[in-house]
């Protein structure tokens, strides 16, 4: 009885604790760290000078991470990323440092402030602390739209990788990404399969930023750009891909969305919805991260993670039957729904 009351003690304090670790994260990244130390590592001293900060707290610093098991101590008191901690640099390929200063932001964290009030009625924590939409704040704040969509692009380069091979585009000519951010999961598939042309969809500081990376990405030349309002209408295509948007919205307006996307999809054209899962039924070794992302999705954005019969429902009432569902391959850990015109 003891033993596991001291456990659950213990259990209890880790998640606690846990804000004070997104956090570190967070505040390593902004001094800049996992640049600083990069493949070769740095002792606390080293470190110190190119940060510009005091020895003693750095290694402090260094101490923690390496609990959190994101730096490792190696001979000579230097210090080097681990495999986790390589994911910090904004260099990597898989990088996720933007998304590490978007999720420990005020302005995303302020609302979790606001999660009783959103349980008893279910109102947004966000335009309750705000007077205004997460969407609307985000038009009028550069710095923080930038972040974001930094943050957003981190959050799907893993699904970037895998989903032009995961699924069969050889049938169709042209994929419209509706709320596409900045292109960089269009950008992936249109570079792997060339015979598509690509509509990247967004509101008009999403879209402002996706020319730049189409170019980078060599496929600007077989891709518009469109800034308008998913709401009132979807340009027309064969693939309407969906990655990320319908966890935004509660289930009125995830509708409305997809019955635009009806509207717009073409006669034997599919819509490919690209969302995180939830599991059903109990399930000993489910993440909490889903569950986390629909509890982030209530107070900031009044959306919800969905699980696959909640999609089906979704899909059915806006026109849509669904067709498969998958789990994407590693690294993207994102479901990929396939629906067609009912
Ligand atoms: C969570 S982000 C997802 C971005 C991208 N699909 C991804 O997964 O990286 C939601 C996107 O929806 C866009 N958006 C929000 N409201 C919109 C609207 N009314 N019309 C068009 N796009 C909108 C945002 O600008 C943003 O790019």
């Amino acid at each position: 009885m003891g033993e596991t009351s001291g456990n659950a003690h213990a259990a209890l304090t880790r998640i606690l604790f846990g804000g004070m670790a997104a956090h570190l994260v967070g505040g390593a990244v902004r001094l800049g760290l996992p640049a600083a130390l990069g493949e070769a590592g740095a002792t606390p001293a080293d470190l110190a000078r190119a940060l510009d900060a005091r020895p003693d707290t750095v290694q402090r610093l260094l101490r923690a991470l390496a609990a959190l098991e994101l730096v490792e101590e190696g001979s000579g008191d230097r210090y080097t990323l681990t495999t986790a901690g390589r994911l910090l640099h904004p260099e990597h390929p898989d990088s996720l440092a933007a998304a590490a200063l978007f999720y420990t932001d005020p302005l995303l964290l302020d609302s979790w402030r606001g999660l009783d009030g959103s349980v008893r009625d279910g109102s947004v924590a966000f335009d309750r602390l705000h007077g205004e939409s997460f969407f609307e704040h985000l038009d009028r704040d550069a710095d923080r739209a930038e972040l974001f969509h930094a943050a957003m692009a981190d959050r799907t380069r893993g699904t970037a990788r895998v989903l032009p091979d995961a699924y069969d585009f050889a049938p169709f000519t042209t994929v419209v990404d509706v709320g596409g951010g900045d292109g960089t999961l269009l950008s992936a598939v249109l570079a792997r399969h060339r015979h598509l042309g690509g509509v990247l969809f967004d509101a008009p500081g999403g879209a402002a930023r996706a020319p730049a990376v189409l170019e980078r990405a060599g496929v600007a030349d077989r891709c518009s750009v469109v800034s308008g309002d998913f709401f009132r209408s979807v340009p027309a295509g064969d693939v309407l891909l969906l990655k990320s948007i319908i966890h935004d919205w509660d289930d009125e307006r995830a509708a409305a969305i997809l019955s635009r996307c009806r509207e717009a999809v073409t006669d034997g054209g599919r819509l490919l919805l690209v969302e995180p899962m939830l599991p059903e039924g109990p399930d000993a070794d489910v993440s909490p991260v889903p569950f986390l992302s629909d509890l982030n999705m209530l107070v900031n954005t009044g959306g919800r993670e969905r699980a696959r019969a909640d999609f089906e429902e979704l899909c059915e009432r806006s026109g849509f039957g669904l067709v498969s569902v998958r789990t994407l391959p590693s690294p993207s850990g994102f479901t990929l729904l396939e629906a067609a015109p009912g």
